[in-house]
């Protein structure tokens, strides 16, 4: 069994994977299903023609689905613990993901789209990557027989039909953000406000409103962070589609606490709704394989002559990234800010203890230098719904960079993890708690304060890792937790005297990788979410050519449009004088 099926969020990841162990489970999970199905599923096949086909999607279910799913579709096969949100329980019919009115069943061709396109943001696949489109047919067939506590054949009493979701007044044309006018999407801002999303939603958006929810199987739940569209289960590997947002207010989500609103909002304003969700979240490319933007390999780290600021909330330090709308920059000075880089995180799942379920699975990064400090200062932010309030657990965050970057050759790295016996890691880490918070609490606008520390650790491998001996001199200058999202501001001099602190080169590319931990979910040492080696590199500052150059350069161009026009008409001229040849003409 090929691990990425049970998990494409940890791709990256997976190569370096050790699943013995998954494939024992699997092998003995086999040999009990084969025993036990026949005769538990089986029990009432309806009659002739679908037969065939219910025979083919069993053999599909059996192959590519109980792992998760369960021998009776109970969502107990053997990944179903590690997985979060854990796989669907087909047994009492209750699907998320409808076009169909909050309470029913799905459409047929519902779940041949779920099945085909998975659900984003989980565990569950895009199964049109690994199977013929005649097996999807077959194997919804076959799940269908699955739910018991409702008929999907019996309509007599009740009529199951496709809402009424109108059309996108913006074009249904991706990308689907240009030209919808502003006026439309802060009218959505207004619905979203009357409608009070922002209980469950948070107030940006970032899914951080309510930290007790919990779906119809009594597991937790938490609601969607519309800042990471790509992570909408309903997404339907078209994540800037606002189709895929009304479709949801208007069923609702069976089994979880999202509402409908079709009788609450009319369906014009649930497009406008949709166009003010979208507009918050960046526009990235995504990848088709893991849908997830492709991240950022070079994080490139601006010059900055004089002191670099220590506030965030700096204008200095305000993202250029159009896109992001909340926090789209209002001066043209922005513009020439440190760009956003995006990292992507997955979990730790091949040492010691695992983790299937980070919380976190992605980073943003803004680098500047400054010349003046001889100092780097890098920003990292992310997502994450509620902190922990417990000193045993706090939130974490690093950076880690090879402690010695000189005596490494070409393209030579450490081990991603921690660092190996023969290169070691230099790493620094960020343990903070937030002030006066509460995750119940009504978030405050203004954000918390965090406490922080700072570790500086040497890595020599996943078992080697110690406090560095020499003094600490990395500093968190500034960090905030506001509506979701953590920033925590690094500094340190490029140089420095310890024997295992990088000594950071300007103009050279450097691998630096970033770790995370979420605390309320215990996430402690190994439990934690990972990123693969990325690039930095400090950029020198913008050569003065820079700017006189464009000048010169048009009138340049210019000059020598008109030479060649001038050469043109001076042939031509010689031309109809005899003095030379017609193949000499210029074309
Ligand atoms: C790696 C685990 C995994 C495998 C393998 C898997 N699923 Fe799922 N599936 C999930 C998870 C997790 C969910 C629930 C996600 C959620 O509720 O957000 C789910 C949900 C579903 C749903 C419910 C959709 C809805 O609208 O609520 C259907 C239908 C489904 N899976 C079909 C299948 C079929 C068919 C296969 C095999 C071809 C399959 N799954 C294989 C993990 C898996
Ligand atoms: C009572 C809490 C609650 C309220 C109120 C609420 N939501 Fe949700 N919403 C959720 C939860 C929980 C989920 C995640 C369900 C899941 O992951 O299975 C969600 C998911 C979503 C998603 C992602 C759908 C997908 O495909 O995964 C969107 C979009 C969304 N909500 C929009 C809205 C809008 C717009 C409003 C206000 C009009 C709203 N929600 C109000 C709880 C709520």
């Amino acid at each position: 069994m090929n691990f990425r099926l049970l998990k494409p969020k940890h791709m990256e990841m997976t190569m370096t994977m050790n699943n013995n162990y998954i494939k024992r489970l699997i092998f003995s999970f086999l040999a009990v299903a084969l025993i036990a199905v026949p005769s538990t599923v089986f029990a009432a096949v309806p009659d002739g023609v679908k037969k065939d086909l219910l025979e083919k999607g069993k053999k599909v279910y059996f192959k590519r689905c109980v792992w998760c799913h369960g021998i009776e579709g109970g969502g107990d096969g053997p990944s179903a613990d590690r997985l979060f949100t854990r796989p669907r329980n087909f047994i009492q019919g209750t699907f998320k993901i409808r076009t169909t009115d909050s309470g029913e069943l799905p459409m047929e061709a519902d779940l041949i789209t779920t099945v085909r396109n998975g659900l984003q943001g989980s565990a569950m696949p895009a199964w049109g990557e690994f199977l013929a489109e005649d097996e999807i047919l077959a194997v919804v067939e076959f799940v269908k027989t699955l739910v018991q506590d409702r008929d999907f054949d019996d309509t007599e009493d009740e009529e199951v039909f496709v809402q009424d979701f109108g059309t996108n007044p913006w074009g249904t044309k991706g990308p689907y953000h240009l030209g919808v006018p502003q006026a439309d999407i802060d009218a959505g801002k207004e619905i979203f406000t009357k409608n009070k999303c922002f209980e469950c939603h948070g107030g940006e958006g970032r899914g951080d409103g309510n930290p007790t929810m919990k779906d119809d199987w009594g597991f937790p739940i938490v609601a969607a962070d519309w800042q990471q569209c790509w992570n909408f289960r309903g997404a339907r590997r078209d994540p800037f589609n606002p189709f895929h947002i009304v479709r949801t207010i208007s069923t609702g989500m069976n089994g979880t606490p999202m509402p409908n609103f079709k009788d609450q909002i009319i369906v014009e304003d649930r497009w406008k709704i949709a166009a003010f969700v979208n507009s918050l979240c960046p526009r990235k490319k995504i990848d088709l394989l893991t849908n997830k933007p492709i991240p950022d390999f070079l994080i490139q780290s601006v010059y900055t002559e004089g002191k670099v600021s220590p506030k965030i909330d700096d204008p200095s330090w305000q993202s250029p990234d159009t896109d992001d709308r909340i926090d789209a920059p209002t001066d043209d000075a922005i513009l020439e800010n440190p760009k956003r880089h995006y990292i992507a995180m997955a979990g730790q799942i091949t040492r010691g203890k695992r983790n299937f379920d980070p919380k976190t699975d992605n980073l943003w990064v803004t680098t500047r230098w400054s010349e003046e400090e001889q100092a780097v200062y890098y920003l990292v932010e992310y997502h994450l719904r509620f902190l922990s309030d417990d000193p045993e657990y706090p939130d974490s965050v690093a950076i880690q960079w090879p402690a010695k970057l000189q005596e490494l050759y070409g393209a030579e790295k450490p081990y991603f993890i921690l660092g190996d016996a023969k290169k070691p890691v230099d790493l620094w880490k960020a343990n903070f708690m937030p002030k006066d918070y509460s995750a119940t609490a009504a978030p405050k606008p203004e954000g918390y304060q965090l406490d922080v520390s700072v570790e500086e650790l040497v890595g020599y491998g996943f078992d080697a890792l110690s406090a560095k001996e020499s003094e600490g001199k990395v500093e968190i200058v500034d960090s905030i937790y506001k509506q979701g999202r953590v920033k925590i501001l690094f500094k340190r001099s490029l140089a420095t005297e310890g024997e295992f602190d990088v000594q950071i080169p300007t103009e050279q590319f450097i691998p630096v990788a970033f770790m995370q931990w979420a605390g309320r979910d215990k996430e402690k040492d190994e439990v934690m979410a990972i990123s693969t080696w990325y690039y930095t590199i400090l950029k020198p500052a913008l050569p003065d050519s820079l700017y006189y150059m464009p000048p010169i350069m048009a009138a340049v161009f210019v000059c020598f449009q008109g030479w060649v026009i001038w050469m043109t008409k001076r042939t031509r001229k010689m031309y109809d004088e005899g003095k030379v040849r017609r193949d000499e003409l210029p074309k």
